[in-house]
């Protein structure tokens, strides 16, 4: 078993919330159908987001309550950007829209090199002005850490204010690559399971994610 290098373990937040670990011991089990699969990974995205966005720079504005004029604290949604990897990714986005609507949305499409094993890009589209954003990269599992790796890569070029990586479950693998390729990046995961399998699949784990948000087994 690979060892989680301290440092890397050290910049992730692990959510251990009981209604998160509720819900994720829900979805890890196999006999879960893909409409109550996607509905508990919608549920767990809106709870995690509580987490990411806990230093969510706010402003200040001029309110009128019915009694009086105050100065209170409002969030910017519009300068948060969600970068889904595809196709995963796209199970998280509703839970996280739900808390912030005005967010906007990005997409990184990879798929891995069968020589060299590399992510290469197919897809890639995110919103202007991205200097001025803060990007949460969403995907449901972070495994090898090659794709996510490769994502933050790609976003950097665009030079966004701040990057983070909300996944659901994760290994020592995937934290240590991330980490020693972006270390400024912190993960937010509700799970660090055991490892990686031979053939790139966490375990215990809880199967092909994308196949189970869109019932393509
Ligand atoms: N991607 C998945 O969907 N599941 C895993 O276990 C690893 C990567």
């Amino acid at each position: 078993m690979t060892p989680i290098d301290p440092a890397a373990r050290a910049n992730v937040h692990l959510v251990d919330h009981p209604l998160v670990q509720h819900k994720l011991t829900l979805m890890r089990n196999k006999e879960a159908s893909t409409n109550s699969f996607r509905r508990l990974l919608n549920e767990i995205s809106t709870l995690m987001a509580y987490e990411v966005f806990r230093d969510m720079p706010m402003q200040e504005v001029q309110i009128e309550t019915p009694l009086e004029t105050m100065t209170a604290k409002v969030i910017d949604g519009k300068k948060l950007v969600f970068a889904s990897i595809l196709r995963a990714g796209n199970g998280i986005l509703d839970g996280v829209l739900s808390v912030v609507p005005g967010a906007r949305v990005g997409h990184i499409g990879l798929y891995r090199d069968p020589q060299t094993l590399k992510a290469v890009e197919y897809y890639y589209k995110m919103p202007k002005n991205m200097e001025e954003r803060d990007v949460v990269v969403v995907d449901p599992m972070l495994a090898t850490g090659n794709s996510a790796s490769a994502a933050v890569t790609r976003l950097k070029q665009s030079n966004p204010k701040s990057i983070k990586f909300l996944c659901l479950l994760t290994c020592p693998e995937g934290i240590n690559t991330l980490y020693r390729e972006h270390p400024d990046v912190p993960v937010f995961t509700a799970a660090i399971d055991r490892e990686l399998s031979d053939h790139g699949y966490i375990l215990p784990g809880l199967g092909d994610a994308g196949d189970r948000i869109f019932g393509t087994q």
